[in-house]
């Protein structure tokens, strides 16, 4: 297999509304990263993806600019981005931007001249339709943040597409000439030093030609109509068309956020023989544990699915493409929360998780604030919410259906976005000490007890755990390269794998319940010599072929294939 540095990579993913506020204005800004880049280098990570800084009027946190070229006033000026690309570089790390082309925010100077009248210059960057016969909106589908994926436009009496807000409308990709203004913008991004990008929605770039009407259930007001612009008909040429275009000869690395793609597209987006993507977020594991409603439909984690869907990817993309590996992001649950349990083995479940992830095939992303458990959050009020996805469906859910607020606000509790969002737990001190003002969003109340000061002191936190994770994957080639084997699929409680590199065997055992479980490890295992490589229990682990987890255990050996060199054990 090809080694490339975005594979021994760790990533960390700073979302900077919330992340350090260094002027006191309760708002996240890029001096603050800066102060704390020794922080994420003592860490041990590679790479650093930040979530967007651009100009925005925030209707989606960033994800809707209007400006490619200028900084968001709340987090600083051009200057103090290039001051911390500079310091970032200093410290032997990268810098890899998100780059939100599906869209624009409607302030964007592009849609400001195009919704002015039909012959204007930018119309054909945006995508635009007539109503249907009865002045209904041109086609059925709904947009993810509620209502339907058209807004009207009164100056040219047509709708256009929006399939997030309102206030982000569709970038037209069918034209040539909105392709070269985005494949420019990235190359400036680029000649800037940049090492990379994180894609947004990349997938939903190329609509089906007629945007048709899309199949829909009898109760529902509109369709997703996903199957019509994801992975759409151009998609592979569009991506293609980039790489040779803006990314070609940048030593950078790529990964593209894709809602929808399966394990088959994932091969052709990630063959590096194809010239498209090195990597992409795929959401299959992240749907496990939603119902046919959608996201807010909660079902509980059959972990066997867990393991089938993780065990297709791995062994899927394996000597074709490559996988990115995550469990949490801005628009995810807390895992610690999600598929650990935060109230009775919070330490133990979160480093779990995090050596469950750490040790797959892949380029493994954390999320701020993961690496010392941060938590989910329970506001008493909406009010207290910020996130344009959970505000809708609570309106939408309790005023437009009348169901009932508190059912609501379980889904909420478990799904929202702002369960992410909440600012990073730095101390003890008033607002965590993420600034010294009101904070745009409130802190999680367990900041007391879960705050990064607090686990950069204590050798046993689920910090030191992580930087030791990430530190083996420097020291192991078999973590970065190994092939992937899933064992015991048929167990609902306990996630067992094994890696193969050459003579080096990884046995890799992670105990997803709060139960004590006895595991008879498979005679496939292979391995000669095991050795403890980490483990989130205290006390000497000597390797058996009947062996006990505790709740939330997880244990990594690693050892030498029996038909290699050392005495057998097994
Ligand atoms: C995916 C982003 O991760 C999310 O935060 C955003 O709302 C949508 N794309 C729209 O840009």
């Amino acid at each position: 297999m090809e080694r490339n540095w975005w594979k021994e990579s760790v990533v960390y993913q700073i979302y900077p509304r919330s992340f350090n506020d260094s002027n006191g204005d309760g708002i996240g800004d890029i001096p603050g990263i800066i102060e704390k880049l020794d922080y994420l280098k003592y860490l041990g990570i590679d790479v650093i993806w930040l979530s967007p800084v651009y100009q925005s009027p925030n209707d989606d946190n960033g994800y809707d600019i209007s400006h490619y070229d200028q900084i968001m006033e709340d987090f600083g000026t051009m200057e103090d981005w290039e001051h911390l690309l500079a310091e970032v570089h200093n410290r032997g790390m990268k810098l890899i931007m998100d780059l939100v082309v599906n869209h624009t925010s409607d302030e964007h100077g592009w849609f400001q001249e195009a919704k002015k009248s039909k012959d204007n210059k930018y119309r054909e960057y945006y995508i635009w339709r007539s109503g249907k016969e009865d002045g209904k909106e041109p086609n059925n589908w709904g947009a993810t943040f509620g209502g339907s994926a058209w807004e009207y436009n009164e100056e040219t009496e047509d709708y256009y597409l929006h399939l997030f807000s309102p206030k982000q409308p569709d970038l037209n990709w069918e034209n040539p000439e909105l392709r070269e203004e985005i494949y420019t913008m990235m190359r400036k991004w680029l000649d800037r030093g940049i090492d990379g990008f994180r894609m947004d929605v990349i997938n939903f770039i190329s609509k089906t030609p007629g945007l048709p009407d899309a199949p829909k259930e009898e109760d529902e007001t509109y369709a997703s109509g996903g199957q019509f612009f994801m992975n759409g008909p151009r998609i592979h040429e569009f991506l293609q068309e980039m790489n040779e275009k803006a990314l070609k000869g940048y030593d950078v690395m790529t990964v593209g956020e894709m809602p929808g793609v399966d394990v088959e597209e994932a091969k052709k987006y990630t063959d590096l023989n194809r010239n498209e993507l090195q990597m992409v977020f795929q959401f299959e594991h992240m749907d496990l544990d939603s119902g046919p409603g959608g996201k807010f439909d909660l079902k509980p984690l059959d972990l066997r699915d867990l393991k089938k869907s993780i065990s297709r990817w791995q062994t899927g993309l394996n000597g074709i493409g490559w996988n990115s590996l995550y469990l949490n992001n801005h628009d995810q649950p807390r895992v610690v929360s999600r598929f650990g349990d935060d109230k009775n083995y919070h330490d133990e479940s979160a480093k779990m998780l995090g050596t469950f992830l750490h040790m797959l095939q892949g380029t493994p992303y954390i999320y701020q604030g993961e690496e010392i458990g941060m938590t989910n959050i329970k506001f008493d009020s909406i009010e207290d919410y910020r996130d344009i996805e959970t505000i809708n469906y609570y309106n939408e859910q309790v005023y437009e259906k009348g169901r009932d607020k508190n059912e609501v606000m379980e889904s909420i509790y478990v799904k929202g976005r702002d369960n992410a969002r909440t600012p990073v737990q730095w101390d003890d001190s008033p607002h965590a000490g993420f600034t010294t003002g009101e904070p745009w969003i409130k802190v999680n109340d367990n900041y007391e007890t879960i705050n990064a000061e607090k686990a950069l002191q204590d050798e046993e936190s689920i910090f030191h755990y992580y930087r030791k994770l990430i530190q083996l994957r420097k020291e192991h080639d078999v973590i970065v390269y190994g092939d992937y084997e899933l064992l015991l699929p048929e167990d609902e409680k306990v996630f067992a794998y094994k890696r193969r590199l050459d003579d080096d065997i990884l046995f890799v055992l992670t105990n997803f319940s709060d139960e004590t479980v006895e595991v008879n490890v498979p005679e496939n295992i292979e391995i000669n010599q095991p050795e403890l490589l980490i483990g989130n229990y205290k006390g000497e682990k000597q390797f058996n072929s009947k062996t006990t987890l505790q709740p939330y255990e997880a244990r990594v050996y690693k050892g030498k294939h029996r038909d290699g060199s050392g005495s057998p054990v097994l």
